[in-house]
């Protein structure tokens, strides 16, 4: 089988073409996690996945992530999460409150839960409910952006480590948003600088918007260096912006991708169903809690 897949950027990522993801198999699987593992973001549009098929295509990549669970109260059942300004009473969510600032959060460039004692490989996001304008998501490519990066700036933090953590990147929002309980779960996750594909060899900057310091730096001179090297990988070259339409299905690597979400006028509704999916030592988790 061959997959027939079109470039979505000069540097990274592909739409792949005729391809019904609610019937992936394992052989189908194999297929996509090879374009996966090189070009790090794939993109497919038309699809009908419902959450049951939403399940199974992550289930395929590994453990999906559920960072509720502790929340839940004795027969509360796992629900595919939602990102999105729509609560639960139909109403959209105002601007200024606690819930509309988590998503403005999620528009500062990062990686999905470097927080966690196990980050994500992947997330996978079907578009639900879109907006005309606005509310894009962004990825760049940190392998392209670490291939391209002048020397000098690579040995500042090739051996280093980086320190996140969940509250860090709400606190660059609201400091009331980050004092909520659900930000504070985790300790503090140190990750190696530079995460390197166990399939390919190539590396990638692992930096995200809950880095708060590089390791036995103090915060001031560590945020002038994470800022220097995430203004490198995010330049334009790196970036492919993806407008939604309904159907679409949203696949990317971690380990390769920084994303973010684009404002949008918040009188209008938009929904993304979201399925993280952790990492697995053969990912190359091992790799990363070796070296740190
Ligand atoms: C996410 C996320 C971006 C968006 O689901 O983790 O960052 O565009 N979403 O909503
Ligand atoms: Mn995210």
């Amino acid at each position: 089988m061959k997959l027939k897949t079109t470039p979505l950027s000069e540097r990274f990522g592909v739409e792949v073409h005729d391809f019904d993801l609610s019937k992936v198999d394992a052989t189908g699987y194999h297929h996509l996690r090879a374009e996966f593992e090189e070009h790090s973001a794939l993109l497919f549009r038309n699809q009908s996945l419902d959450d049951e098929a939403h399940i199974r295509l992550a289930r395929l990549f590994g453990p999906i992530e559920d960072r509720l669970a502790d929340e839940r109260k004795t027969g509360e059942t796992f629900s595919v999460p939602q990102v999105t300004n729509i609560r639960d009473d139909g109403k959209l969510t105002d601007e200024m409150d606690l819930h509309t600032l988590n998503l403005k959060a999620n528009m500062l460039w990062h990686i999905d839960s470097t927080f966690l004692p196990v980050p994500a490989l992947t997330n996978i996001l079907v578009a639900r409910i879109v907006t005309e304008t606005g509310g894009e998501t962004q990825l760049a490519s940190s392998r392209a952006g670490w291939a391209d990066m002048p020397q000098n700036l690579k040995e500042q933090i090739r051996a280093k480590s980086l320190c996140h953590r969940y509250s860090h990147s709400r606190s660059q929002i609201s400091p009331e948003l980050a004092k909520l309980p659900m930000f504070h779960k985790w300790p503090d996750q140190c990750w190696p600088a530079v995460f390197r594909n166990p399939v390919n060899g190539r590396g990638a900057l692992y930096i995200a918007s809950h880095a708060f310091k590089i390791e036995g730096w103090d915060q001031g001179s560590s945020a002038t260096l994470l800022g220097e090297l995430a203004s490198f990988i995010t330049q334009p070259e790196y970036i492919y912006s993806h407008k939604w339409r309904v159907g679409d299905v949203l696949i990317w690597d971690q380990r390769a991708v920084l994303h973010r979400a684009r404002p949008w006028n918040y009188a209008q509704p938009r929904r993304l169903s979201s399925l993280c999916v952790s990492l697995r030592p053969e990912d190359g988790l091992d790799a990363m809690c070796q070296s740190v």
